[in-house]
């Protein structure tokens, strides 16, 4: 027989985040997450808006994310720093980052980031985020970090056109989602203090462990340009290093990889 989807609940979630004053929204349908939590930002106070499903998900680039009901995770978390807007470099990468270990928590197996923000498993993705960051003032910003993990989708009717896969493809087993959701909003909100406080140099050591792209010949679409190179982790500021067929090295901020 099979084991039966546990849906979100609420009250579970709020009772075992390690911060009270998180405000948590929680819906059956939504249009998504990310949007849902603009209307939060004067609140400047932290919120988790979790969907069992979105009618328009937003992936990067402008792309959709396929979110069908009661499967997966969608979650949005509104959170606030004491800085400039332009002093969050590299964000996307320790988020990451930090999806991939709480992953490994669950199956012990290793999840590794390709740069810039996709969580993967053996060349398939399993999870994407969306950071999107407000300026309210000189030394305040807001961002809204939008989580997508694949739990227990095992088919996505054709909706999907890269490789996939879900913690119930690798392991065949059901997963309940709060307990995910919680440890991983946990954990961020540890990430996102030490990331504050001592940037992204904290991770580095992390980052190599994780770099799902490292020593890899790849193509990146930069602008205008397409790059081909080898990619040789990070700098300091998040940005991918490419180096190409005469040595020099270029850093990156932006882009899509193949
Ligand atoms: C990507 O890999 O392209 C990013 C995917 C981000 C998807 C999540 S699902 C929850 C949140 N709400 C959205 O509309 N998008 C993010």
């Amino acid at each position: 027989m099979k084991d039966p989807i546990i849906l979100l609940d609420k009250q579970i979630i709020q009772n075992q985040l390690i911060h009270q004053n998180i405000t948590l929204h929680l819906f059956d349908t939504i249009d998504s997450t990310n949007q849902y939590l603009k209307s939060f930002l004067k609140t400047e106070q932290m919120h988790l808006c979790c969907a069992e499903q979105q009618t328009q998900g937003k992936g990067r680039l402008g792309r959709n994310w396929f979110s069908p009901h009661a499967q997966n995770i969608y979650f949005s978390f509104l959170y606030f720093f004491n800085k400039n807007i332009n002093s969050l470099p590299g964000l996307s990468l320790v988020v990451s980052l930090a999806i991939a270990k709480v992953l490994s928590t669950f199956i012990n197996q290793p999840f590794l980031v390709k740069w810039p923000n996709d969580v993967f498993y053996q060349d398939k993705k399993i999870s994407g985020t969306l950071i999107e960051s407000f300026a309210l003032s000189p030394n305040k910003s807001a961002v809204i970090i939008g989580v997508g993990i694949n739990v227990n989708m095992t088919d996505a009717e054709n909706e999907i056109n890269q490789p996939w896969t879900s913690l119930q493809k690798i392991t065949g087993h059901i997963y309940n989602r709060n307990e995910i959701i919680i440890s991983l909003v946990n954990h961020l909100l540890l990430v996102l203090e030490n990331f504050a406080e001592k940037g992204l140099i904290y991770f580095i050591n992390e980052w190599k462990e994780c770099d799902y792209l490292k020593n890899q010949f790849i193509t990146i679409k930069h602008l205008n340009e397409t790059l081909s190179g080898y990619a040789m982790g990070i700098d300091k500021e998040g940005q991918l290093l490419l180096q190409d067929e005469n040595g020099i090295i270029k850093a990156i901020s932006s882009g899509e990889i193949h």
